[in-house]
């Protein structure tokens, strides 16, 4: 016998869902006490699922397919179209594994220095007051683009790193700012179509294992070259999350600041610079949910699925779900120590396996940059603090801190 999946009553909980943005769904399933409910969204029945054991169903690909289940306005602002992200079964792994093959350790490696040297000649040209949102973003953006072989110009740098925080703030945006997300993702397809057609035609020679000349040359499982403008979604799917993983620089500075004795234990090689990186990623809001669509009917724990249905798995939620960890609304590194690597309980960028599924390409990516952040503001910088508005909402999506985080008096420390 299947049983009723709980169901929040109504028409349209849209407006619930954006006036609640992280917490819509874990209210929900802490109402319901149950790890799945039904509601309408946007028009549309949707079924909400989060914990781990919920995570490794979502994540079995004889369930779910990607296909037609991001919203048209994510693609046309935060994705774009026939991305990685959109594609199901051999076209998924296939294109996955090109992402992949650039994540290997030695040119993340190359990445991560192109990082340090980027974060040591902002910080000592720094002026008085530096919001870090911002020279974050530049920083990254050079270094990202270096990584890649796309060429930016001095003179471009702040058109296209701006380019690239409206696709990933615009996304859920309402309005004008929506509508600046559209043009900027049309600017920027353009700008690296471009470079695509110079490396077609040997008018421009970025190096092997950069993502430019990579993606240009890859071929699709039918032995096709990919399309220009798919070429393009492509090197901006590295190069917008790269200048995103900002907003978990700004969160991880954050954190330095607001739990000292978590910072003293960081310096006094008490915590492992990873264990920190770890609980920022799941102490902070930053990706709400992620969805996908029923491939098949299916029953599991006797609730019935039908083929067609859009599910969202709970990625904050789950990372703070009391079953999984103890006190979740703590920031507590050391629970990194003694952590059993689940891939379904922790999953800030996704969750399930890297290479068959739609986890997060650039998780490494991201905890080494992070890591090399709380070298260089722990060990090699000083730096204050001064009086703002740190508060960051659990509505807005993406969360920061309101200020930007201002930072003063930034010098080298000398005694490093
Ligand atoms: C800012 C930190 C980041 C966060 C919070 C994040 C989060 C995510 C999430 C939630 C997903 C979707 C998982 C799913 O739908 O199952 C994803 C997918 C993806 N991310 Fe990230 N990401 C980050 C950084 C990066 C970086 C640095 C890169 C590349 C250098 C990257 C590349 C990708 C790609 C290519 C996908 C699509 C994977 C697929 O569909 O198979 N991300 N990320």
């Amino acid at each position: 016998m299947t049983r009723q999946i709980p169901k929040e009553e109504g028409l349209d909980h849209s407006l619930a869902f954006m006036r609640e943005g992280y917490l819509y769904v874990p209210n929900r399933r802490k109402s319901f006490q149950s790890n799945l409910f039904e509601t309408r969204l946007l028009g549309e029945r949707v079924v909400c699922l989060g914990g781990a054991e919920a995570a490794a169903v979502f994540y079995d690909a004889d369930k779910f397919v990607r296909q037609d289940a991001a919203p048209k306005r994510l693609l046309k602002t935060l994705f774009g179209e026939d991305g990685v992200q959109t594609l199901d079964g051999t076209a998924h792994t296939h294109r996955k594994k090109m992402f992949m093959a650039l994540m290997f350790p030695a040119n993340i490696e190359r990445l991560t220095k192109l990082v340090r040297r980027g974060w040591e000649r902002t910080l000592d040209a720094a002026e008085s007051e530096t919001v870090l949102y911002d020279v974050a973003q530049e920083v990254l953006m050079r270094a990202v683009c270096e990584w890649a072989g796309v060429p930016l110009r001095e003179n471009e740098v702040k058109r296209r790193t701006d380019e690239m925080r409206l696709l990933f703030e615009s996304g859920t945006a309402l309005g004008l700012k929506h509508l600046r997300g559209r043009t900027a993702r049309s600017s920027a397809e353009s700008w690296i179509r471009e470079m695509v057609e110079e490396v077609r035609t040997n008018r421009l020679l970025p190096n092997k294992q950069t993502a430019l000349y990579e993606f240009t040359w890859h071929r699709d499982e039918a032995g096709e070259l990919l399309p220009a403008d798919v070429v393009a979604v492509e090197v901006i799917n590295i190069l917008r999350p790269t200048v995103a993983v900002s907003i978990y620089v700004l969160f991880t500075v954050l954190a330095l600041h607001q739990f000292p004795e978590s910072r003293a234990k960081l310096a006094h090689g008490e915590i492992e610079p990873t264990w920190f990186v770890q609980e920022v990623r799941r102490f902070y809001p930053f990706f709400p949910v992620t969805a996908a669509r029923v491939r098949r009917n299916f029953e599991w724990n006797d609730y019935a699925f039908e083929q067609g249905t859009l599910v969202l798995l709970d990625l904050y939620g789950t990372n703070h779900d009391f079953a999984l960890w103890s006190e979740p609304d703590q920031f507590n590194p050391e629970r990194f120590k003694s952590w059993t690597e689940s891939p379904f309980a922790f999953i800030p960028q996704g969750g399930g396996d890297v290479d068959f599924g739609h986890r997060c390409a650039g998780e490494h990516v991201t905890i080494e940059i992070l890591r090399e952040t709380i070298d260089v503001f722990l060990n090699h910088y000083r730096y204050a603090v001064p009086s703002q508005d740190l508060s960051y909402s659990f509505v807005d999506l993406p969360s920061l801190p309101k200020s930007g985080l201002i930072l003063n008096h930034i010098e080298r420390n000398e005694q490093k």
